[in-house]
């Protein structure tokens, strides 16, 4: 296997060279690369689901599906242990949709944050739809220090609010009980409404440690939540500080700029999957217009190493 550098500062690409299949791969190696790096894209191994699955296997035996997350995904391997799913949105609609998503670490709003993401293309769109990935220590590093002082001083508040519709599909339960034992062992605070809808608070700093470094990062869910508030106009997933005040406007717009400029593009083909710190950094995904873009997801709790 032939390893390259991401950027010169976070991520490594372990490419396939001369038909080498993705069992071949030296997972000491791959653990180093994702220790020291962040992230690790492999690239030209062509795998499929299944392989996809046992590799990921190799790695851990603590995979997570997505209850209580904001969105519904269906599941690519029920026969097995459910938990690669197809990242497409596709509850309540009929075409997947495709718009791009703001930079967030997955289940940063709860308490169970799995520790690695694992995705996997089985089909890129024909433009656009990258996923994206973002050093959050670089970003941290990379602000300023008026910014850097309001996040340390105050943690931000998590608000989501779920229909009577919504939250037995997102909790994947009919029974409130086990809503409530969910939300005690995530630390939310959970309000019943007397129309049968929840509203969920969670608080916690947008700058985190991780796992291998000393060096904290600005890894949270800040920019998603506030891009489903200001530009999709929807009021069920917020984000405030904890004294329920906004993020004032210009730490915003300098949190924007600065993650932009250090966002980098994973460019997908089919078969090829990326490990990603989900404690170090954060990922979204590039706009697309092609509903049959197909990457998956597995969400990985923990890992022993
Ligand atoms: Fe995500």
């Amino acid at each position: 296997m032939r390893v390259e550098s991401l950027t010169d500062y976070f991520g490594a690409v372990i490419c396939a060279e001369n038909g080498e299949t993705i069992n071949q791969v030296d997972i000491e190696e791959v653990k180093n690369l994702f220790r020291s790096s962040g992230a690790v894209y492999f690239k030209d191994f062509n795998i499929d689901i299944d392989g996809f699955e046992a590799f990921g296997n190799r790695l851990s035996n603590d995979f997570m599906d997505n209850t209580g997350s904001g969105s519904f995904r269906k599941t690519a391997n029920s026969g097995n242990d459910g938990t690669i799913q197809n990242v497409a949105y596709v509850y309540g609609v009929a075409k997947q949709r495709t718009f791009p998503l703001p930079l967030h670490a997955d289940r940063s709003y709860v308490k169970s944050q799995p520790e690695a993401m694992f995705f996997m293309c089985a089909r890129p769109a024909k433009t656009g739809g990258e996923t994206t990935v973002c050093d959050g220590i670089k970003l941290l590093d990379s602000l300023s220090e008026k910014t850097r002082k309001l996040f340390e001083s105050k943690r931000i508040k998590y608000i989501r609010y779920y229909t009577k519709e919504e939250w037995p599909v997102l909790f994947h339960t009919q029974d409130l009980n086990e809503v409530k034992e969910y939300c005690r062992e995530n630390d939310l605070e959970l309000f019943i409404n007397d129309d049968g809808s929840l509203r969920t608070e969670y608080l916690r700093h947008a700058i985190m440690s991780n796992k291998y470094t000393d060096k904290p990062g600005f890894v949270n869910s800040m920019l998603i939540q506030l891009w489903q508030e200001e530009g999709l106009g929807r009021m069920n997933a917020l984000v405030r500080l904890e004294d329920n005040s906004k993020i004032p406007a210009d730490i915003l717009h300098e949190v924007r700029e600065v993650s932009e400029s250090l966002t980098v593009n994973l460019p997908w083909r089919s078969g090829d999957f990326v490990m990603v710190d989900n404690t170090r950094l954060m990922h979204g995904r590039r706009e697309f217009d092609d509903p049959d873009r197909e990457v998956y997801v597995r969400m990985c709790r923990s890992v022993d190493w």
